[in-house]
């Protein structure tokens, strides 16, 4: 059985004094859930996250890094300065990184070395834009980034991958992809790690739903045979709203 993971993903938002109210708020509501849960924190956000959800079961992890461990990359952030001050996980190829910022199959590649060379779980994002899936390729779109993303990676790393399935058009955008949906998506990431891995290790690998996930749509989706928990951007900034998610399986 595979555990369920929920992550938030707060991408640019939340000062620390708001994280830190958040995070009081928030843990209480969760301590008892057996799901992994996971707080993605801006970087300026991260050292104030680690230390307020000391003696409860919420992880942190940061939303990108360079590949790197150090050099002349102004601006940019390390794993290892990341693993140094506790960061458990890190998003990875998350589209608007992708979309944004010029990330691509072969840096999101790199980085997921970076992370596992660093000891840090890296959640890696695939998904199509709303043209591909008008397109009708959807499957070839993901498989493909799924293959690029995991190339060259050991079996152990890949089953210590978490792959999140996030459609482009459905991110805060109100539009969910239907369980049955993203759930025969997830399938067919899955049979791709399979071809490459073996069925030991695809069955292993958690993979997420990311998309518009609210309280009120999260247990259809995460009771899905193969949807291992979901990547929550916007849902996620509230306590209350993020806490009725994690707890709605
Ligand atoms: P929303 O939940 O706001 O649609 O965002 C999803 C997402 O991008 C999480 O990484």
């Amino acid at each position: 059985m595979r555990k369920k993971v929920i992550a938030g993903n707060w991408k640019m938002n939340m000062l620390p004094n708001e994280a830190i109210s958040f995070i009081e708020e928030f843990a209480p509501l969760v301590k008892d859930t057996q799901n992994e849960v996971i707080l993605c924190v801006p970087y300026t956000d991260l050292f104030y996250a680690l230390l307020s959800v000391q003696n409860t079961n919420i992880k942190i992890g940061a939303q990108n890094m360079h590949w790197e461990e150090k050099g002349a990359y102004t601006g940019e952030v390390s794993p290892k300065m990341l693993k140094t001050i506790g960061v458990e996980y890190v998003i990875i190829g998350h589209s608007e990184r992708r979309q944004y910022f010029n990330e691509t199959d072969e840096t999101v590649n790199k980085k997921i070395k970076a992370a596992f060379e660093n000891e840090l779980k890296p959640i890696v994002c695939v998904g199509e834009t709303l043209e591909e899936r008008e397109k009708g390729i959807t499957s070839q779109i993901i498989t493909s980034q799924t293959r690029l993303a995991l190339d060259g990676l050991t079996a152990e790393q890949v089953k210590n991958t978490i792959i999140a399935y996030e459609p482009i058009w459905a991110i805060g955008t109100g539009k969910t992809a239907t369980s049955d949906d993203a759930n025969n998506t997830i399938k067919e990431i899955r049979k791709e790690i399979e071809k490459i891995y073996g069925k030991d290790v695809a069955e292993c690998v958690i993979i997420q739903y990311g998309g518009s996930v609210k309280s009120v749509n999260a247990k259809e989706l995460f009771t899905m045979s193969d949807i291992d928990g979901g990547l929550v951007g916007g849902a996620s900034l509230k306590p209350e709203e993020f806490a009725n998610i994690v707890k709605s399986v």
